[in-house]
């Protein structure tokens, strides 16, 4: 319950400060997501159970560790949420995916949703959300509460950065899911963006203004 992992490791600490820095370029920035999301994915996956199964070596048979059970869903909430799900990806290409089509309303920062689309089975599946900026943390719960309508039972959610006003929300509404992140910030402003933070990540990812 109310469980936050930050994500030490050094490489994420490294590239995440190149992330923020304003003066990285966009492929710079799209590409050290993707890179930093394989190792948060390495950490949210850390426990996930295996059973053995026999394989023949070219030199000799064996029982061997593979992953038990059903594949990952990694649900990606639009659009930032792409940004993090290539990584992941790249780690578990096996993995079903889900999209979640949220924006936040400018003036309410409120999640409006306009697209949903996720496997059948979520309520066999570990599903880890993954959404690069806690902030508001609206968008993360509108999102988890449609996974949860629809099945999902045991969820993740994996973001960059968070801030503590938005953890706190978060697990206000969904104790029962855990949160992974490279770094809790200050605070957030009342524009609802993360303080010092990194600035809008879809914009930064896409060169939008
Ligand atoms: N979303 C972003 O992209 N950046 C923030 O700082 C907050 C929400």
């Amino acid at each position: 319950m109310n469980s936050v992992t930050v994500i030490n490791h050094p490489l994420v600490q490294h590239k995440l400060t190149i992330m923020r820095d304003k003066h990285t370029s966009t492929a710079g920035f799209r590409q050290l997501l993707r890179e930093i999301a394989t190792l948060l994915c390495y950490e949210v996956t850390r426990d996930l159970e295996l059973t053995t199964t026999t394989i023949e070596t070219p030199l000799a048979e064996m029982k061997a560790p593979t992953l038990a059970g059903k594949k990952l869903v990694f649900a990606s909430v639009l659009r930032a949420g792409n940004g993090l799900l290539e990584g992941m990806l790249d780690l578990v290409p096996a993995a079903r995916v889900a999209h979640i089509g949220l924006y936040r309303d400018p003036k309410t920062l409120t999640a409006v949703e306009y697209y949903f689309k996720a496997p059948d089975d979520l309520d066999e599946r570990l599903t880890v959300v993954v959404d690069p900026m806690l902030a508001t943390a609206n968008s993360a719960i509108a999102a988890i509460d449609r996974l949860k309508e629809r099945g999902a039972k045991d969820i993740r959610f994996v973001c960059l950065l968070a801030a503590p006003e938005g953890i706190s929300r978060f697990h206000g509404t969904h104790p029962d899911v855990p949160v992974f992140t490279a770094s809790i910030d200050k605070q957030l402003n009342d524009k609802g963006y993360i303080i010092p933070g990194l600035g809008d990540a879809g914009d930064r990812m896409y060169g939008t203004k």
